[in-house]
């Protein structure tokens, strides 16, 4: 079977003077459809540089990233931005909600992004609030829910699509250690129930048993782990 995600030799160089830093050296690696991944790392190992190079967020020096058989470094800028818009949800660690809109405005906002529209908005705002586990607090702004609760919110919004693929980039940072055990399975339910790819940048440890397979960046180096 087609891998969902294949990372051909990617690199990304930045030229600060006289030294060149390889924050992605070379990295190849396979991904399965469906699948939950994790990548832990140093800080300024490459992480994140890796996780926005297959989320279209920013292009690569050399190197291939290919989805579902789609090259993305043929694709100019309108289809790059294409494809994220309806393909890639997107959790960061800042989860930046719009704080003039309710949590039910903030998960109809990326709806929209994808063309679904009214009555249809409504019912996919509502099933994925209550999939987050925020039935009831729809009509609540972000600044009247707790840090786990804005967390979850804004996994509602990087699922409001159904995209093939979620990016999670440090989601527990700001979380205690139990509510961010939680946030991680949760996000590792709503990805099996919509048959989404997961990729989940993380420091800690403790959540590796949830992984099907993990990675450790190391100098723009990536390796996978046995566990
Ligand atoms: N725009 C840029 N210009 C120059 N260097 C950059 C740029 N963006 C990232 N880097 C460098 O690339 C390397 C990898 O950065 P990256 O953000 O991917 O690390 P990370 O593993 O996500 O770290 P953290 O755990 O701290 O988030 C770092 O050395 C960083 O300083
Ligand atoms: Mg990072």
């Amino acid at each position: 079977m087609e891998s969902h995600i294949v990372v051909e030799n990617l690199n990304k160089h930045y030229k600060l003077g006289e030294t060149v830093v390889r924050a992605l050296d070379n990295v190849t690696f396979e991904i399965e459809r469906s699948s939950f991944i994790i990548i832990m790392g140093p800080s300024g190992s490459g992480k994140s540089t890796l996780v926005n190079m297959i989320g279209g967020v920013d292009q690569p020096t050399s190197g291939n990233v290919i989805v579902s058989g789609q090259h993305l470094e043929g694709l100019g800028k309108a289809k790059l931005t294409d494809y994220r818009r309806k393909y890639v949800g997107f959790v960061f660690q800042f989860y930046s909600l719009v704080p003039t809109l309710t949590a039910q405005e903030n998960v109809e906002l990326a709806a929209e992004l994808v063309g679904i529209r009214g009555k249809k908005l409504k019912e996919r705002a509502y099933d994925v609030l209550s999939a987050v586990g925020l039935e009831g607090r729809e009509k609540s702004y972000p600044s009247m829910l707790s840090g786990g609760e804005r967390q979850r919110v804004a996994l509602g919004r990087a699922i409001a699509k159904h995209p093939e693929l979620i990016i999670v980039d440090e989601p527990t940072g700001q979380l205690d250690e139990e509510t961010g055990r939680n946030m991680v399975q949760l996000i590792k339910d709503v990805s099996k129930k919509y048959g989404s790819t997961v990729i989940m940048v993380t420091h800690d440890q403790s959540l590796l048993d949830l992984a099907d397979r993990v990675f450790k960046m190391s100098d723009g180096k990536l390796e996978e782990l046995k566990l």
